[in-house]
Order: structure tokens, then sequence, then C-alpha cells
């Protein structure tokens, strides 16, 4: 962390959905930070179902933003970045998982054996709930890089309106029925910053204990 980095309460507070960015890259140390910060984001079994694409070539941008119906902070943003999943990726990478927990002192060899047998049933009862949540695990991720990044002074949008169909055969997993997309998330150098568009007042969204009956 960098002493002009924002705090994570500043970063949250400052970011904006960015529309528009300037054409300064990320320079190439800021992008590795990045990286390595969102790749510490945590997910469910630690399984680790996100892939990540960084779509740098014009033609790939071109191509993407066509993908969300011309939203031309991806044709400006020097990166954007695509979250996909691979959603059954945990049966190839459950064993390296379970032997770095144990190895790296995290987890004792008795936790790495009680996921390895209960971790395939939980995953497959999920039925078709495992795009679901693989998706959430990617969500994670991307909101961690959205911090990270605005801390470090790079703003982002994040972007959900795209055909899956199309963003999956840009990135290389057409009719892959393994791969999802959840999100897609430019990021750069703010050419203006929007003003706050304001919230729902806590008492419409905030409770405790219930949720009030019938929830609006
Ligand atoms: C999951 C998600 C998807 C979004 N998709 C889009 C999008 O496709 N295009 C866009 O311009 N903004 C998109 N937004 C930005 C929202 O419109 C924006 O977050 C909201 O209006 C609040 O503004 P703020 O982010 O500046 O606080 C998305 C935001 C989220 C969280």
């Amino acid at each position: 962390m960098s002493k002009s980095d924002l705090t994570a309460a500043e970063a949250i507070r400052t970011r904006r959905s960015i529309k528009s960015f300037k054409s300064d890259p990320i320079p190439e140390p800021i992008l590795q930070e990045l990286l390595s910060l969102m790749q510490d984001a945590p997910s469910s079994w630690n399984f680790q179902p996100t892939r990540v694409v960084l779509i740098r070539s014009k033609e790939q941008k071109e191509a993407l933003a066509a993908a969300a119906w011309g939203q031309k902070q991806i044709l400006e943003a020097p990166v954007t970045f695509v979250f996909a999943v691979s959603i059954r990726g945990w049966e190839k990478h459950m064993d390296e998982i379970l032997k770095t927990g144990v190895s790296s002192g995290a987890w004792p060899q008795k936790f790495a054996d009680w996921i390895r047998e209960n971790a395939p049933g939980f995953q497959k009862g999920l039925g078709d709930k495992q795009r679901e949540y693989a998706i959430k695990d990617a969500m994670i991720m991307a909101t961690t890089l959205a911090i990270a990044a605005e801390s470090k002074g790079y703003s982002n949008c994040y972007i959900n309106g795209w055909d899956e169909a199309k963003v999956k055969e840009i990135i290389g997993a057409k009719d892959d029925a393994n791969v999802a997309i959840a999100l897609v998330l430019p990021i750069g150098v703010a050419s203006n910053h929007p003003k706050h568009p304001g919230r729902l007042s806590p008492s419409k969204t905030i409770f405790t204990d219930r949720l009030p009956s019938p929830a609006v």
C-alpha cells in the first residue's frame, strides 16, 4: 500500500460508476498489484471458480463493447476485466487447493479431509445453483478489485448489460456450458466524476432480526 492510497472507507465513498475514461494507461506495477489484491478475494470452500480475462486490444474492446450494446466505457478504458466462472473447475483443482491449505498451515489435515468428504456432495446437491454460487464468488472478486482500484485512483463501472453468449464467444468459451459470465468491469482514469445518485433511505433497506412482511 502506498501512502497516497485511499483507505477502504474512502474508496467506497469516492467510487462512482464511470461512463467515460481518459486514455491514460494503468502503469504495469499498479496493474500487477491490483491483480494480486483481486486474487486474494475469498470464495466458497476456497474453490476459486472465477476466471478473469483482461481485455486490452482494440479489436477485443470493440467486440466486447458491441456485445454490451455499445457501452463506450469498454472502448475507452485501458483495461476491461471480464469476470467469468468455471462452474465445475473445483473438480480439477480441489486436490491442489486442499494440499495448499494444509501445507500453508492454515488448515489442519482433518479439516481438509472433511472438505474432501463433504464439498463434492454439497456442490452436486446445488444442481443448477452451482452456477449461481460460482457467480457469487466472481462478484466478490470483482468488488474486491473495484475497491482496490478506486483506492489507487483508478475508477470503474460495474457492467451487467451484455449478451452472455457473445461475451463467452469473445473470450474463447463459445458453447462451453461450464463457463458463465458474472460481470464486465472497465477500469481506468475517470474523465469526469459524476454526482452520487442517492440511495433509498436505510429504513427501507436495513432491518434488525427480520424483514417486514411482505418484504418490499
Ligand atoms: C451489478 C451491476 C451492474 C451494472 N450494470 C451497468 C451497466 O451495464 N451499464 C452502466 O452504465 N452501469 C451499470 N451499473 C451501474 C449502476 O447503474 C450504478 O451503480 C448505480 O446507478 C449507482 O451509481 P453509482 O455506482 O455511481 O453509485 C451497474 C451496477 C451494478 C452494481
